[in-house]
């Protein structure tokens, strides 16, 4: 279990906060912040005792309904899951991601949308992908009552400007850019920046330079903490791998194996057997 779950003076186990995340600025050695993906109660429950803080992530429309990228993914969506995220975890801090055409247009499309999520579901903040363009909403956001996490880097909402999921911030110009993109939102009030597919001393500088946790995913453990999707680091979603996920366990073979044997079980009348049904006395069966 992870030993930075808060108590409450009472001895009472609470919900981590967004101050609470804020202050896990890695320094003189401290642990790392912990943080996974959610998006289905069962997972968050699960996750909860070991997590610092849950994203319900765009990525959900990639792992869970197959879509090519996270364009597609719509407010209804993260509501959904978000509530669903909310029910199974108790201790850890909950943001969810605003999708794709949620909060590029404007601070007050933005404000109105992040309201909506923040309402709704219950979670302690939201996150939006982007830098230097994207301080005016942060800051707009934060000022009136909305804690942002941004993301810099490798931004999965951009992959048609990008033209594909690619690591950022090889050479010194794109390297300048993402360091900057992270002052910006962080200057602008963001209480934590992810740093996602980016060279290893591009995510040292940011979190040597900035005074807000950066959290890795393909950043490098240079970070303050790292995330990754749940279903990557489970080997649920086979898709494809990135370079930066480890797979813990082989949850998709496991699940693909309880599955073949059930289709057998079934086909050969081994199930359901006798303690699986109501009423039926060993006689009866033939
Ligand atoms: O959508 C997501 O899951 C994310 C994380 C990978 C950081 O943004």
């Amino acid at each position: 279990m992870s030993t930075h779950k808060s108590i409450d003076i009472d001895g009472a186990m609470r919900r981590l906060t967004v101050p609470d995340i804020r202050a896990r600025k890695r320094r003189d050695g401290a642990e790392p912040l912990v943080c996974l993906t959610a998006y289905t109660v069962l997972t968050a429950r699960l996750l909860d005792a070991h997590t610092d803080l849950l994203l319900v992530g765009d990525s959900l429309g990639m792992v869970l309904y197959g879509l090519d990228t996270t364009v597609g993914v719509t407010m209804d969506m993260m509501v959904l899951h978000g509530q669903a995220v909310m029910r199974g975890a108790k201790r850890s801090c909950v943001i969810v991601d605003m999708p794709f055409g949620s909060y590029q247009e404007s601070p007050e499309v933005a404000f109105r949308n992040a309201a909506r999520i923040m309402k709704e579901v219950g979670c302690a903040g939201v996150k939006i992908e982007g830098g230097a363009e994207m301080a005016e909403t942060v800051k707009f956001l934060t000022e009136r009552g909305i804690p942002v996490m941004a993301h810099v880097g490798l931004l999965p909402q951009s992959v048609n400007t990008a033209g594909g999921f690619k690591a950022q911030g090889r050479g010194d110009a794109a390297a300048e850019k993402i360091v900057q993109d992270a002052k910006a939102v962080a200057g602008a009030g963001a209480f934590a920046v992810v740093v996602e597919g980016t060279w290893e001393p591009v995510a040292r500088r940011i979190t040597e330079e900035i005074d807000i946790p950066t959290i890795g995913i393909g950043g490098s453990p240079a970070c303050d903490g790292q995330i990754l999707v749940t279903e990557d680091m489970a080997g649920l979603f086979t898709d494809f791998k990135p370079k930066f996920v480890k797979r813990y366990m082989d949850l998709g073979s496991g699940l693909a194996e309880a599955a073949r044997q059930y289709a057998e079980e079934v086909r050969s009348g081994a199930f359901p057997a006798e303690e699986h049904c109501f009423g039926v006395k060993a006689k009866d069966k033939s």
